[in-house]
């Protein structure tokens, strides 16, 4: 169920503690990436509270959870049909919570499901979002700390698990048990880390890293990621700071395409500004 069609869609997953920056950073490499308007990409918010969402702009409308529980609805009213019918239903309705903006598009997961076993939409939800990930070139998914909520809501496989910690011994417990379970609860190709607000290399020298764990660097506290946050800026607009140099290093260190084209007037927030309907909202520049 839903595998991976060879070289072709580039699966990113970033999981950690709350707080640790996952989301920063996550917004920061959709808009690496979105940067080449060659590259279609899509941004999956795996965290209830859609974080993701506010960090690059985008209103959500609908998740694909509301999709679910509405589903799930008809069904105990006797009113789901056949698996057939499901499916088409449910493809069509994952399509109305696409939030799309050029080579660039959203949907949130939502809130994690209501207890009972509802294994036959849930299959269908992760078959429907691995089919939609085809499309794209990319797909970078704000996870949650536990990476098994990641398998279990959103996608069995990626091509790169980036754990991410700030420098607290607590985040990098975090990422020891992630790792320690990410083997059996997720199928990927590559597993780094990211060590995020760092003062400097001292610091980073300081930390005691799992050793069998890749390192793609590390991110400074940066001001302007804290301000963007702050007055609710939308990181595609991010312009170029330490930060946003280091996330372009680390992604280049798992082999992401280094030579990325800058032309952020195609992204939302620019002067253009979005066009059409049912379009991410502009960023408050
Ligand atoms: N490199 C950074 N420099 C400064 N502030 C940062 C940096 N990374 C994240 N932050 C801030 O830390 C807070 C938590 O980050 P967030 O990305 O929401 O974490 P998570 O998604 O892991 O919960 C936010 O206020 C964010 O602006
Ligand atoms: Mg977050």
């Amino acid at each position: 169920m839903g595998k991976l069609r060879a070289g072709k869609t580039t699966i990113i997953a970033l999981c950690g503690k709350g707080g640790v920056g996952k989301t920063s950073i996550s917004a920061t490499i959709v808009k690496l990436l979105a940067e080449n308007p060659e590259s279609k990409v899509l941004a999956i918010d795996a965290d209830p509270a859609v974080g993701l969402a506010t960090a690059l702009g985008i209103t959500v409308r609908k998740t694909v959870d509301d999709i679910r529980n509405d589903l799930i609805r008809r069904v105990e009213m006797g009113q789901g049909g056949g698996r057939a019918e499901m499916v088409s239903q449910l493809d069509y309705e994952m399509l109305t919570a696409l939030e799309e903006y050029r080579n660039l598009a959203f949907i949130a997961i939502g809130r994690p499901e209501k207890d009972g076993c509802y294994c036959q939409v849930n299959h269908i939800l992760k078959d429907l979002i691995a089919a939609l990930a085809e499309n794209f070139d990319y797909v970078v998914i704000d996870g949650e700390a536990g990476i098994e909520q990641v398998n279990r809501r959103v996608m069995e496989q990626v091509s790169h698990l980036i754990l991410v910690s700030d420098a607290s011994a607590k985040g990098l417990n975090v990422v020891k048990t992630i790792q320690a379970v990410a083997a059996s609860a997720i199928q990927f190709e590559k597993a780094g880390l990211i060590l995020n607000r760092l003062r400097g290399e001292q610091e980073r020298e300081k930390l005691s890293i799992p050793t069998n764990l890749n390192c793609l660097g590390w991110i400074p506290e940066d001001d302007a990621v804290r301000t963007f946050d702050m007055e609710g800026r939308s990181l595609l607009t991010l312009p170029d700071c330490r930060a946003l140099r280091a996330v372009k290093s680390c992604m280049a260190l798992l082999g992401l395409p280094k030579s990325i084209i800058l032309n952020p007037s195609v992204l939302p927030g620019s002067s253009g500004g979005p066009t059409g309907p049912r379009r991410f909202a502009t960023a408050p520049e």
